[in-house]
């Protein structure tokens, strides 16, 4: 879509927004036409917090589904709601309420951190959530030197990395984002050949973190290459970052992996968000118990991680 096609609906956009008292968050790997419209971008640790603090009535959670379930579990009293309802995440898919549950049984003494990237049911069923941006500090916090750690292996083994006095047991042995398991040593040989820093997304295979010159959370890597003088970056993570990167450091080079696209995060066009706002469609309703606690889960991450 051109910048001209595209002016009438960020205006009809902002009317409704106006009208609704509504605020737009977006994850900082969707679209530039959905960046256009939001009034915050960002990891999911930001989005997190903007729904927490924000003053708006209704909140439009542009991302996918677990997103916009934690907007609602952080602020309860608004109306919050999903463009696109069956955006999902696969790698959330991996967790269940009843593994978390075997585990504990399992291993009595251990605590349940949860990635942000799971259902309000896992997360009721977990001790204490985590984000990408902030799954060491919260380890650290913990007083259990065993964790039970779903449903991201890959986050798991570098948590156990950074924090090897402790034992890290992943729930699945198996689970991992489809989009970041398909990283080769190609890839990185290819990234090497032209030169530059290489960034990497903890969801990243071991290999790739290894490889790469930092690892970091998609918030943390727009923060990194703010305080850096390099100009050519190779960003390990959902294609669409480059985008957002592109748009934010107009003077360096970035490059992606091709291929590197997350279908769910993609479903979310700008005619989805007209239609979301003028029908009030895509509302998230959550059962009340399992909120509770798995606003508890959320609320002990953002004492442990945020001052
Ligand atoms: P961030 O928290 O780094 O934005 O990651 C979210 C995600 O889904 C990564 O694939
Ligand atoms: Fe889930 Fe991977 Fe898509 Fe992130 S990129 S939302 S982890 S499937």
């Amino acid at each position: 879509m051109s910048s001209a096609e595209f002016g009438p609906d960020i205006n009809k956009i902002n009317k409704a927004k106006g009208a609704l008292h509504a605020k737009i968050l977006a994850h900082n790997y969707q679209i530039p036409e959905v960046h256009a419209v939001a009034d915050v971008i960002g990891d999911s640790l930001e989005l997190a917090l903007a729904a927490r603090d924000t003053d708006a009535e209704v909140l439009i959670v542009c991302g996918v589904r677990f997103m916009a379930e934690t907007a609602k579990l952080l602020n309860p009293e608004k109306r919050v709601f999903i463009p696109v309802p069956d955006a999902g995440c696969p790698l959330a898919d991996y967790l269940t309420p009843e593994l978390i549950q075997e585990s504990r049984l399992r291993y009595p003494d251990a605590a349940v951190v949860v990635y942000v990237n799971s259902s309000a049911t896992c997360k009721a069923a977990a001790d204490i959530v985590c984000t990408s941006g902030n799954a060491v500090t919260v380890v650290k916090s913990l007083p259990q030197s065993r964790i039970i750690f779903g449903p991201d292996a890959n986050l798991a083994s570098y948590v156990r990395e950074q924090v090897p006095e402790k034992e890290i047991i992943p729930i699945p042995a198996d689970g991992h984002c489809y989009v970041h398991q398909e990283f080769s040593l190609d890839d990185i040989r290819s990234a090497r050949q032209i030169g530059g820093t290489i960034l990497a997304h903890p969801e990243c295979p071991e290999i790739i973190r290894h490889h790469a010159d930092i690892v970091a959370s998609t918030g943390r890597m727009i923060r990194i290459i703010k305080k850096n003088d390099e100009q050519v970056w190779h960003i390990f993570t959902e294609e669409a970052m480059v985008m957002r990167l592109r748009s934010l450091f107009l003077d360096k080079e970035f490059h992606s992996v091709q291929s590197a696209v997350c279908r769910d995060m993609r479903k979310t066009t700008i005619e989805d968000i007209i239609r979301c706002l003028d029908g009030l469609q895509g509302e998230i309703f959550l059962d009340q118990d399992s909120a509770e606690y798995a606003r508890r889960s959320l609320d002990r991450m953002l004492k442990a991680s945020v001052s």
